[in-house]
């Protein structure tokens, strides 16, 4: 068995025991065997290991998890994004010229998108990436869709119902219909998760909990797009279906708040059901932000992640995605950097990533930084140094 030392580690983000809200241990190493975190300690106590990597006093974190990203889709939308701000409003109108593109798309170009994408991402810490079906809503093009995310991670989502496709759009019925039957059949074998986009303009609560119900009696654990352009009933909705994840939650009412956070845990381990927010995709579109301050003071668990897709957020940076949450969202650099980790795998349901502490894979990111502080403090520069991903160094 092959065991690697992270030794001279400055400061040391583990999510579990330690200083303050991340867990902080200075002057810090990490064991890894068989792609585990097998100890964690002082440096001066460290065990030996076959081989070794000296973080040079910089700080170590858990990879950043991204529990919310649309990789799987064909062509770019820059020019909607430019009108955008030019003062275009954002609708999601745009999301069907995207399933035309991917319809039209060979597999071979999807997944050279999804591995470019993914490949980024890893560039800057990333090591668990959600990947959702919804740009093909046909049965062939989510199946397929989904076959390609699945190639690239074990966290897929079926988004069959992301809008009712142009070719239904006078029998919305029907494409719930066809949903809930043969097309999460045929994506069910794939994914791990359903979602809907539950928003006006897209689907009604009505529709949304017929599908998430179908979901979940085909064995697919519920995540939901709620409350982004305006409130609604989507929050309430998950938290009824106990979903692992409210994603958006731009608009929230005092009983959205009170009904996630009536979720806790009594012993305040997190929430049953995440707030996730996807900062870059109210910076994309030029939308008031999330107010993540009430979430977060009313005990609700917050995520971090990207959106990442072609409509109204295409980016796949963490990094950046906490400086917004900083400097536009008011958390705390700490909050910030656990809501990325130790968030994202609330909301993915996962207890073994998110953390750096025995017994968890051991998903790394090693800073050009001796404080994960820099992440929000030096917005947009490379800070990823190394990145190990089941204890290799990629
Ligand atoms: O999460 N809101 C719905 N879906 C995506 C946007 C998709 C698009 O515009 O292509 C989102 O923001
Ligand atoms: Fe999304």
């Amino acid at each position: 068995m092959s065991s690697l030392l992270v030794d001279n580690i400055g400061e040391l983000i583990t999510n579990g025991a330690g200083e303050g809200p991340l867990g902080i241990r200075r002057n810090a190493a990490v064991l890894i065997e068989e792609g585990r975190v097998a100890w964690v300690g002082p440096a001066a106590y460290a065990p030996a290991a076959d081989r070794r990597v000296d973080a040079g006093g910089a700080a170590v974190l858990p990879g950043f998890v991204d529990s919310h990203a649309h990789l799987v889709f064909a062509g770019d939308r820059a020019a909607e994004f430019a009108a955008r701000m030019a003062g275009e409003p954002y609708t999601g109108g745009g999301i069907r010229t995207t399933v035309g593109a991917t319809r039209a798309a060979s597999d071979d170009e999807l997944r050279a998108t999804v591995r470019r994408l993914r490949g980024e991402a890893l560039r800057q810490g990333t090591t668990t990436m959600e990947i959702k079906s919804g740009y093909g809503l046909t049965v062939a093009d989510e199946a397929r869709s989904l076959r390609i995310a699945a190639e690239t991670s074990a966290e897929t989502t079926f988004l069959g119902a992301h809008v009712v496709p142009a070719e239904y759009a006078d029998r919305p019925d029907d494409y719930v219909g066809l949903v809930c039957g043969p097309m999460l059949a045929a994506a069910a074998p794939h994914a791990k998760w359903i979602d809907v986009f539950c928003e006006r303009g897209a689907f009604d609560v009505d529709h949304a909990r017929a599908i998430l119900a179908c979901g979940q009696a085909a064995g697919l654990g519920v995540r939901l797009h709620a409350n982004q352009l305006g409130s609604g009933p989507g929050v309430l909705l998950g938290v009824e279906l106990d979903a692992a994840s409210v994603d958006h939650c731009t608009h929230l009412s005092d009983a959205d708040v009170a009904a996630l956070a009536g979720t806790a845990h009594t012993d305040g381990s997190g929430t049953r059901t995440v707030a996730t927010l996807l900062p870059g995709a109210e910076f994309s579109t030029r939308s008031p932000y999330p107010d993540a301050r009430r979430l977060l003071d009313a005990g609700v668990t917050v995520a971090l992640a990207t959106d990442c897709n072609p409509g109204s957020s295409y980016t796949s940076s963490m990094p950046f995605c906490v400086a917004l949450a900083v400097r536009e969202m008011r958390m705390t650099p700490a909050e910030a950097v656990r809501a990325a980790t130790l968030g994202g795998a609330r909301a993915l349901r996962r207890d073994d990533i998110g953390v750096l502490t025995p017994g968890a894979r051991a998903d790394l990111v090693v800073l050009e930084a001796p404080s994960y502080l820099h992440l929000a403090y030096r917005p947009g520069v490379p800070l990823i140094r190394q990145v190990l991903l089941n204890g290799v160094l990629q």
